[in-house]
């Protein structure tokens, strides 16, 4: 159902928290060596530290172009290189319940000039959606605030002509419900008290794409799971950080993860 209990909503938040937490030890362990599935790995591993017992959906981690492929579950580039970005959709499933948390980060620990600048306004979209996410407002509030911030600032960035121009750079909807399932049944009503969505802008800018090269592969995606109370939007998810410098910073800092010291193998 669209309104979850007290009870599933203690199951959602422990999936949410964990899959944050994922994206956290993650963020301190990505090095531009690492393998697109041993970052799966990373994420995974946290789960089950934590007794999830399923990935609630196919985990997505794609480095650079890869990131602008939606549904993109190969997760096999061998390594995901300096100076790309990674786009990682994840998900731990707690006792059925089924947590939806998108991070983007630079695979070398800083984002450059182009990244940041589309990264920070998928962050101002999001800000922008998170913020309709209120008793009363229509399903599509959500997705319309951020496609308005989404096109005004493509457009200033010159990727688009105007902000009214036709554009593919953003193809999806912000949001959708999550609970027993990841796309969890709705009929598209207005948002109600304890309701459980996502907003998740993105904006994928794949290689050929039809503007100024130095674009040409940042794909950028914020996902995060907001409960909708009486006091406004809940930001579930919040564990994980999404400011640009806040990323960087948690990146700085150790990881027990890379010191495994795993014998060599041919
Ligand atoms: N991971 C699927 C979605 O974001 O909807
Ligand atoms: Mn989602
Ligand atoms: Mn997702």
């Amino acid at each position: 159902k669209e309104i979850k209990k007290p009870e599933e909503l203690k199951l959602l938040k422990k999936a949410i928290n964990i899959s944050a937490i994922g994206q956290n030890e993650m963020m301190k362990a990505m090095t531009p060596n690492m393998s697109e599935t041993e970052a799966q790995g990373v994420h995974e591993f946290v789960y089950k530290k934590y007794g999830a017992e399923y990935e609630g959906y196919p985990s997505i981690v794609g480095a650079g172009n890869n990131g602008c492929i939606l549904h993109y579950v190969e997760n096999n580039k061998p390594k995901v290189g300096n100076g790309n970005l990674i786009l990682m959709d994840l998900g731990a499933e707690y006792h059925g319940y089924t947590a939806d948390v998108t991070r983007t980060i630079p695979t070398n620990g800083k984002f450059t000039k182009e990244q940041k600048l589309i990264y920070d306004l998928v962050y101002k979209a999001q800000e922008a959606g998170i913020a309709q996410a209120k008793i009363g407002n229509k399903f599509n509030a959500t997705t319309n605030a951020a496609r308005k911030v989404i096109n005004k600032g493509l457009a200033k960035l010159g990727i688009i002509d105007s902000e009214n121009a036709y554009h593919n750079y953003f193809p999806h909807g912000a949001t959708h419900h999550i609970g027993l399932d990841v796309h969890d049944l709705t009929n598209y009503g207005n948002f109600k008290e304890n309701m459980v969505i996502t907003v998740e802008p993105g904006i994928y800018i794949p290689e050929g794409s039809n503007c100024d090269k130095k674009w040409w592969g940042i794909a950028v995606r914020i996902e995060d799971d907001i409960l909708i109370t009486k006091k406004g939007p809940v930001i579930l998810s919040a564990l994980a950080p999404r400011k640009s410098n806040e990323i960087e910073k948690m990146m700085k800092l150790p990881s027990v993860l890379n010191d495994f010291n795993l014998p060599k193998l041919d």
